[in-house]
């Protein structure tokens, strides 16, 4: 990043200050064509994850410096130079997080604050400029308004919304890019894995590694994924739906999976314990396993989980808890797929059942805790849903001519 890019505070020039959260200039360009309501319809009678998009995008551009306003368009292709810099040497980022329709008929969305946070914390690792403070929210909630149609309501499903960020300067000088575009689309989509809930098998890599010490593991930089694609392949071979990711110093503690971090349910002298590794710079800070480890804390004798704790997981405790039964449940969790029972350890060519091999029943559980929350079946007591309120849209909303008009034109 350029030094002069940034204030004492690390806030790129062009930022909004505290006092003007909420108020990033924002504005429509164009007008979409909207997908015919019996199109719309079946898509989200049936959504497959992230096949098909809604009918608008948000863009936001950033040059000379300086953050652009926010802006409301029809959902479409973008025109990119081929010499665009984040396709060379991926100066590229992503977030996700879900609007939900809620059980009283309005729309809302979980915890993005967490989301706005850690996308500046990725900008801040690969030497991109950082969102203006309260634009991240600002566009997401804009977009999931001009889009509320497209928030499907059948049991378990949501629109999943992806706010990026990549350099678009066309150079191909090894170095921060000077120009960037965040964009946020969404997608209506149903349970990641399907209707039924079933358990899923991890496969541990034997070989390749996500995240190294100094690394990009602990951001959600568009790379690190890239980077497990063979390890998926390998999982893929070995009868496994999932990579369960080894430390690279030793390759013996646990650290998580491709797209989820991961849970264990041990018994521990009579005791039901939580436990999941720490934040050691190597995994992801995922907003769902936040949420969960304080669920399972304030649930009192609730959910008889008795204690949670952060701690290292070796490989070889995994194998012994789940030989003598001392490894109760085991389970992924993330945006997409919430919380995902593990039924099946595939290590080394052997694979271990866990448990009884089906979903557990404490894992279920914590799953209904969190979405009966996230669906506003139960009291929202820790304010991590923000209802999207039309009203309070309007207010902000500026318009601009131009634009594409439709869902097929470059931006
Ligand atoms: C590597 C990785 N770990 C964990 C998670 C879970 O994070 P969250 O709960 O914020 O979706 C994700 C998903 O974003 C991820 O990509």
């Amino acid at each position: 990043m350029n030094p002069e890019v940034h204030d004492a505070t690390g806030r790129a020039r062009g930022c909004r200050r505290r006092d003007d959260v909420g108020v990033h200039p924002l504005v429509r360009v164009g007008r979409p064509t909207p997908l015919p309501d019996a199109e719309r319809q079946a898509i989200l009678d049936a959504p497959v994850f992230g096949e098909s998009f809604s009918d608008h995008m948000v863009l936001m551009r950033w040059a000379d410096g300086a953050w652009g306003p926010i802006e409301v368009h029809p959902f479409g292709p973008l025109s990119l130079s081929p010499a665009t810099l984040a396709l060379h040497y991926g100066q590229s980022i992503f977030e996700a997080f879900k609007a939900y329709a809620q059980a009283d008929g309005s729309v809302a969305v979980f915890r993005i604050e967490a989301n706005a946070t850690r996308m500046n914390r990725s900008a801040e690792r690969l030497a991109m400029p950082p969102l203006p403070e309260g634009a991240f929210e600002q566009s997401c909630v804009a977009l999931v308004d001009a889009d509320r149609a497209w928030v499907p309501t059948s049991d378990g499903s949501a629109l999943y919304v992806r706010p990026f960020l990549f350099g678009v300067e066309a150079h191909l000088s090894v170095r921060p890019a000077n120009e960037y575009l965040y964009a946020v689309i969404a997608s209506p989509v149903a349970s990641y894995f399907g209707p039924v809930l079933g358990a899923i098998s991890v496969a541990v890599e034997p070989v390749d590694v996500r995240a190294t010490p100094g690394g990009t593991g602990a951001v959600k930089f568009a790379g690190n994924y890239a980077a497990g694609f063979r390890a998926h392949g390998r999982a893929d071979a070995a009868g496994g739906d999932q990579v369960l990711w080894l430390d690279a110093v030793e390759h013996r503690w646990v650290e998580e999976l491709n797209a989820m971090n991961v849970m264990f349910l041990w018994e521990r002298d009579g005791h039901t314990v939580l436990t999941t590794p720490p934040l050691s710079g190597t995994i992801l800070e995922g907003v769902t396993r936040a949420s969960l480890l304080e669920v399972a804390r304030d649930s009192g004798g609730e959910l008889r989980i008795d204690e949670v704790v952060e701690e290292p997981t070796s490989i070889e405790d995994v194998r012994d808890g789940i030989e003598d039964g001392t490894l109760l449940e085991m389970f992924a969790c993330g945006t997409a797929a919430v919380i995902v029972p593990i039924g099946r350890l595939i290590d080394a060519g052997v694979t271990r059942v866990v448990g009884t091999g089906d979903p557990g029943g404490l894992t279920m559980a914590l799953r209904s805790a969190l979405l009966d929350i996230q669906y506003g079946r139960t009291a929202d007591t820790r304010g991590w849903m923000r209802t999207v309120d039309p009203a309070d849209q309007r207010r902000h909303v500026g318009r601009m001519s131009g634009g594409n008009g439709g869902r097929s034109a470059a931006d």
